[in-house]
């Protein structure tokens, strides 16, 4: 097959309008799969993006057709994307290898912050989209009114709108028509030296590293040495071939192809999305393609084995689950309150959730999981930069420091317009600010916020999504750091900082959190033998505070009411002893109660 007659595509989509299941009635089309298989929604690949209805990691199938009036036959890369901004660099190198995209928009719930966010995105790419109408065997389906939308948001010919239900299979058959004949095919040249950029990859518990990738230039056969344009390694080609819809060796793949490559590496963390590869000796003067990025973490959390919990067993399996997320990073740390764990970084606060409630499942009261935290800035006096991801590294010494600065992101949502004054009451007291507000033809307001990330962090979406039945929808993205007033907060057991349970916070936050804080850390403590306070410090100062009362052991219970010297001794000698642990200060504190102040 020419490389003319190649159509490289993704489905821009919001969640649950129907991307997986569009997929799957393509593959039927095309013969990749069979009706009623049992492996249906094959693009989603991991349980936990099954449970929660998105798509983290980015698969990829290939399809042939035939084209019934001219018999030529066409090859077809279907590219999937991950679902949720948190992997931005990731969406966009799929869309770096497509010619187009189909537009989904659910015909009942209309046009959602998703399909906006990632519309933009494709377009600034240049692909060029095609706008697919899903869900119109729902009673609640409005399909003028969902075209109207992609006219007036899109600017999308309502004439090109294809309407769909891709669960019975009514309308799907004009997709693949609509692509070959709108959608460009790659440009690239077979026998150009080679050039091929990273899309994806995963570990195969069988052949190890396997890449997903664009073949932009050349010819890729086994036996081949490939070389790194970033961290200039080589490596032997094992075996090439296409998702089918799993792999399916091939001789080759060439210039167009969206492929994978089984290229002999031991460790995952050596593919990084965006990475170019040559064909080591035929790379002289070669330039490689753009959008290499490091993955940057933007979320962190701080993970223990709780008293049932194996350290090495757990650090085995950890750094098992982060070699198959890239965009994890791990480091180990020790906490005074919970001993030796781990610091986990994470894209954004899905990836973050995602990963945590994955944990949560597999260790269940075994770990011990810390509040999140963002990477704030330090800027010294003395000119050093210093990004602080962990809570308790937050600078003590005010009088160094310059300024304080903490990451901010632009929030597009979508919302019912019944909803609009509770959402901006939301938005503000988690200290947003509005940059846009546009009334959408279907009831729907689309609001942009600029909102600090650490309070994104702390389940807005849950609130959002609470507080309008389910029908808000959000995304975000990067906005950059900007100045602002944060103090390090810390929660003290007689006098003693719990390091574990610092946070750092807005100034404005500090009354309210602390004052919680104590009372819940009280609650959890519960009854000790001797007096016990609970304060929440700024700055050394203490800003509230909560006391456990000694719970009194009647000493004096077994003697006679006569006995009254003796009474009045044993009573000095409790109070005394009372009095000593006290000083000492040390309160033993259960590890369940760090776990229950953190799952609160
Ligand atoms: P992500 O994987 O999170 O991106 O979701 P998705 O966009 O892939 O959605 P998915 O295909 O999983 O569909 C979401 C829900 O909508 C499922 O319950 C589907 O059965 C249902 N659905 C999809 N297409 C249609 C349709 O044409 N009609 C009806 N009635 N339901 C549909």
């Amino acid at each position: 097959i020419p490389i003319s007659n190649y159509r490289n595509f993704s489905i821009v989509a919001h969640v649950d309008h129907g991307k997986s299941t569009l997929s799957d009635r393509l593959l039927e089309l095309t013969g990749v799969i069979q009706p009623g298989d049992a492996n249906k929604q094959v693009l989603d690949k991991l349980d936990v993006e099954r449970e929660r209805g998105i798509t983290v990691k980015a698969q990829t199938c290939s399809m042939f057709y035939k084209d019934p009036e001219t018999n030529e036959d066409y090859l077809l890369h279907l590219v999937d994307t991950p679902g949720h901004v948190d992997f931005r660099a990731e969406v966009s190198r799929s869309y770096a290898s497509c010619g187009g995209a189909l537009l989904i928009v659910d015909a009942a719930q209309g046009v959602q912050a998703q399909t906006v966010a990632n519309f933009f995105l494709a377009y600034s790419m240049g692909l060029k989209l095609i706008p697919v109408i899903n869900k119109i065997d729902l009673d609640s389906a409005n399909i003028p009114k969902a075209i109207e939308q992609v006219e007036t948001t899109f600017e999308l010919p309502r004439e090109e709108c294809i309407p769909v239900s891709a669960k019975t299979g009514l309308g799907v058959d004009k997709i693949i028509p609509t692509v070959i004949r709108d959608i460009p095919p790659p440009t690239g040249d077979p026998l150009k030296p080679l050039k091929l950029l990273l899309v994806d990859s995963w570990h195969d518990p069988y052949v190890g590293v396997v890449m997903l990738v664009h073949v932009v230039d050349g010819t890729v056969k086994k036996g081949m040495k490939l070389l790194s344009a970033h961290s200039d390694r080589r490596y032997d080609v094992k075996e090439v071939g296409i998702m089918y819809p799993d792999k399916l060796p091939m001789k080759n793949i060439q210039a167009g192809q969206v492929a994978y490559i089984i290229p002999g590496m031991r460790n995952p963390k050596e593919a990084m999305i965006g990475d170019t590869f040559y064909q080591y000796g035929n790379h002289e003067g070669l330039e490689p393609l753009p959008g290499f990025e490091e993955p940057k973490p933007m979320v962190f959390v701080g993970a223990f084995p709780a008293d049932g919990g194996e350290f090495n067993v757990m650090n085995d399996h950890l750094e098992y689950l982060v070699l198959n997320d890239r965009a994890v990073t791990l480091e180990k740390e020790t906490s005074n309150a919970l001993g030796l764990g781990w610091r986990l970084g994470f894209l954004g606060s899905l990836h973050a959730s995602v990963f945590k409630e994955r944990l949560e499942k597999e260790y269940g009261a075994k770990i011990i999981l810390t509040a999140p935290t963002v990477p704030y800035k330090v800027i010294y006096k003395n000119g050093d930069e210093k990004l602080v991801t962990n809570p308790d590294e937050f600078p003590e010494d005010k009088q160094k420091v310059e300024l304080l600065l903490e990451p901010y992101v632009e929030a597009i949502m979508t919302v019912p317009d019944e909803f609009i004054g509770t959402v901006m009451s939301l938005c503000e007291n988690n200290r947003g600010i509005q940059k846009e507000l546009e009334y959408l033809t279907t009831g729907q307001v689309l609001l942009k916020y600029e909102i600090p990330l650490a309070q994104l962090v702390e389940d807005f979406f849950g609130k959002l999504k609470g507080m309008t039945k389910g029908y808000a929808s959000l995304d975000y993205e990067d906005a950059g750091y900007r100045k602002s007033d944060i103090v390090k907060m810390e929660l003290c057991v007689n006098t003693v900082p719990q390091d574990a349970l610092t946070q750092i916070l807005h100034r404005s936050q500090i009354m309210a959190r602390g004052k919680e804080n104590v009372t819940k850390f009280k609650e959890f403590l519960r009854h000790q033998l001797f007096e016990v306070a609970i304060q929440a410090k700024v700055n050394n100062k203490v800003i509230a505070r909560e006391t456990i009362k000694a719970k009194r052991k009647d000493v004096t219970q077994k003697l006679h009411a006569a006995d009254i010297s003796r009474r009045k001794k044993l009573l000095e000698r409790q109070k005394e002893g009372k009095k000593q642990m006290k000083s000492t200060g040390r309160v033993n504190i259960n590890q369940e109660v760090y776990q229950a102040f953190l799952r609160r």
